[in-house]
């Protein structure tokens, strides 16, 4: 059995129809010769019937009832037995209430009496024709060979008076070669009608089972993976109350605790993070509005190359706390009002993994987890932790990486106060091709820079233009 284990359900189903097709056409097949069979029989027995009630009407013309009479009935049945029936007489006998011959089909032979209880003597008493029981092969003597016969026994009468028995054994051979020939052209015939039939009722089944079975389980099956792999959001869709419907319906339960506990514990971890990132502002009051506006130039960046609202959202919040690791480095590096030396550049370069390692828990938002880890690396791969190269570091950690360097360039520091907009962009223009950045996004930067300054100075304009008038 190991072999239906290895095969497709759809392979399982088409192999247990045509087991149950094929052995039930089978045995129609059969029942439908053997039915055959017996109509042929007892056609041929009614016909020996009809064939010795006339002998016997001839008998009731008879004068005298003697021994001679009946042996000419006999000799002219057995002499003149017409051609259209199904048999031919291989016995032929007539025999008296006590058992003892009255005429025989061979009179010379010696014979003992016949038994006249059993269904001879039924006959006798109830006057009705016996028909035969089973079929009794025969043995011809002087020939050796055997031919299938049945016994059909009709009372005799004389003028009203029961004087014996008529019987005859007739050879069936013929009906039987009738028979086979029937049955050969019937099982011709039924394999041709059953082939279409079973081709027909297989592809009907199969799509039945294909439609309402196996396509639905494969759905489930997708569905479950699908909610596996974290996409919480899938959900079955199979409608009805049949069993597929109800295991559909448990799984979409299923899916949706899953999701609203997962909901509640990223909600419970975000609100650490806030307090995480309340005590990082109280540490370092420069981290948190430099976090504030990192976030708000990522989004304006972000919103400038066209990304959908959702992934603005993420970047919003990835951005804000994209250096909350720096709450595990210590003061005196953090707040150091100037430049860090080698040892505390180490110490500051760990930010990033420690950030990381504070977002990795929410699963569902790992560019959270991304944004932290690679927002210092470089597009030629002289970044930090990872040198990540290119395409290799996530979009919005590209993204944030140039947000964070210009709110360090433009935004006030413990040690130096900030460069005007128009000196931080002729840096950027200037270190475009350093390779530190992705240059087709800091061009879309700059651009976005310069657009709003651009706007800023026609609002000074006209506010300028406005006192004067
Ligand atoms: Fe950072």
């Amino acid at each position: 059995m190991g072999f239906l284990k290895r095969i497709r359900l759809s392979q399982r189903f088409a192999l247990l129809i045509t087991l149950g097709i094929g052995a039930s056409s089978i045995v129609l097949v059969l029942y439908g010769e053997t039915i055959l069979e017996n109509a042929m029989m007892e056609q041929t027995k009614k016909q020996a019937v009809a064939y010795l009630l006339t002998l016997e009407e001839e008998f009731q013309r008879e004068n005298i009832p003697d021994r001679a009479a009946v042996q000419r009935l006999v000799d002219h049945a057995r002499s003149h037995l017409h051609e259209v029936y199904d048999f031919s007489i291989f016995q032929m006998y007539a025999v008296a209430p006590d058992g003892s011959y009255l005429a025989h089909s061979e009179p010379d032979a010696t014979r003992r009496p016949k038994d006249m209880s059993g269904y001879l003597g039924g006959v006798l008493r109830t006057r009705h024709p016996y028909l035969g029981g089973e079929l009794e092969w025969k043995k011809v003597a002087g020939v050796g060979k055997e031919i299938p016969a049945f016994d059909i026994v009709i009372p005799l009468h004389h003028r009203g008076t029961p004087i014996g028995l008529l019987e005859v054994e007739i050879d069936v051979n013929k009906t039987l070669a009738t028979i086979r020939t029937l049955v050969e052209r019937f099982e011709r015939e039924v394999v041709m009608v059953w082939a279409a039939v079973f081709s027909l009722m297989l592809a009907f089944l199969l799509w039945i089972v294909q439609r309402g079975l196996i396509r639905p389980i494969g759905e489930l099956a997708r569905v479950t993976r699908r909610i596996a792999s974290g996409e919480l959001g899938a959900r079955a869709h199979l409608r009805g109350e049949h069993e597929l419907g109800q295991l559909g319906a448990s799984i979409n339960h299923l899916a949706e605790s899953i999701e609203h506990l997962l909901t509640e514990q990223e909600r419970a971890y975000i609100q650490s993070m806030q307090a995480l990132a309340k005590a990082l502002e109280a540490k370092d009051a420069y981290t948190a509005t430099h976090s504030a506006r990192v976030s708000r130039y990522s989004v304006l960046l972000g919103r400038r190359i066209g990304l959908p609202e959702q992934e603005l959202t993420l970047l919003k919040q990835g951005a804000l706390m994209h250096d909350l690791g720096k709450i595990g480095i210590p003061d005196a590096i953090l707040n150091k009002p100037g430049p860090l030396d080698d040892r505390e550049y180490e110490v500051m370069k760990q930010h990033p993994e420690a950030t990381y390692t504070i977002m990795r828990p929410l699963t569902r938002f790992k560019v959270f987890a991304e944004i932290a880890r690679w927002h210092h690396e470089r597009w030629d791969g002289n970044g930090y932790p990872d040198g990540l190269k290119g395409v290799a570091i996530p979009l919005l950690a590209r993204i944030v990486a140039i947000a964070d360097t210009w709110d360090a360039m433009t935004g006030d520091r413990v040690y130096r106060k900030a460069m005007t907009v128009e000196k931080a962009l002729s840096i950027l223009d200037r270190e475009r091709g350093s390779g530190q950045w992705d240059t087709a996004l800091l061009d879309s930067f700059i651009a976005m820079i310069r657009d709003q300054e651009e706007t800023r100075e026609e609002i000074e304009e006209d506010m300028f233009a406005g006192e004067q008038g």
